[in-house]
């Protein structure tokens, strides 16, 4: 089982997506174990996206992310960093394959309306930025032993 970070960001929030987005991640057999609404700070921001400070598009991303209040979702399943990327789709909503969020959703290069880990390492790296030790809930689902057969994993 993985647990990754994912940011619903401003976008997905204005234009009233938050529920959509949920009811697929839900839909696939992922659990949340934290969900929250925040404003990020400049600081959080520019330590979240580090890997991109020399990038020309940095100084708006920086914006748009700190614009207005974001969801923090962190997510548990199997391969869920993995899996999650996937369903997001390509950077670019204009270059997202139909059937994923960004591609169902939208079509700029920028308002991209979700951010995902894309790596385990970088998932534990983000879920210390955006969660307090002990904050995430772990619990049982009634179905978890139908959406996983852990004999997949042997
Ligand atoms: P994210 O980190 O937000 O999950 O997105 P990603 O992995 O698909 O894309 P990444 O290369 O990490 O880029 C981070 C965010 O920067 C914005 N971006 N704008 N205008 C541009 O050319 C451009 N390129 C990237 C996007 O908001 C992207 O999600
Ligand atoms: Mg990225």
């Amino acid at each position: 089982m993985e647990t990754t970070l994912l940011i619903f960001k401003p976008d997905a929030v204005k234009r009233r997506l938050l529920g959509r987005i949920i009811q697929r991640l839900e839909d696939r057999g992922f659990k949340i174990r934290g969900l929250k609404m925040t404003q990020i700070s400049k600081e959080l921001a520019e330590r979240h996206y580090g890997a991109h400070k020399d990038k020309p598009f940095y100084p708006g991303l920086i914006q748009y992310i700190t614009s207005s209040p974001v969801v923090i979702c962190a997510v548990a399943g199997p391969r869920a960093v993995e899996v999650c990327r996937k369903m997001m789709g390509a950077t670019f909503g204009w270059k997202a394959e139909s059937g994923t969020i960004r591609g169902d959703f939208g079509i700029s290069n920028s308002f991209n309306l979700i951010h995902g880990s894309d790596s385990t390492d970088s998932a534990k790296h983000e879920l210390g930025l955006f969660f307090e030790d002990g904050e995430l809930q772990d619990y049982d689902m009634p179905d978890d032993a139908w959406v996983f057969d852990p004999a997949e994993d042997k």
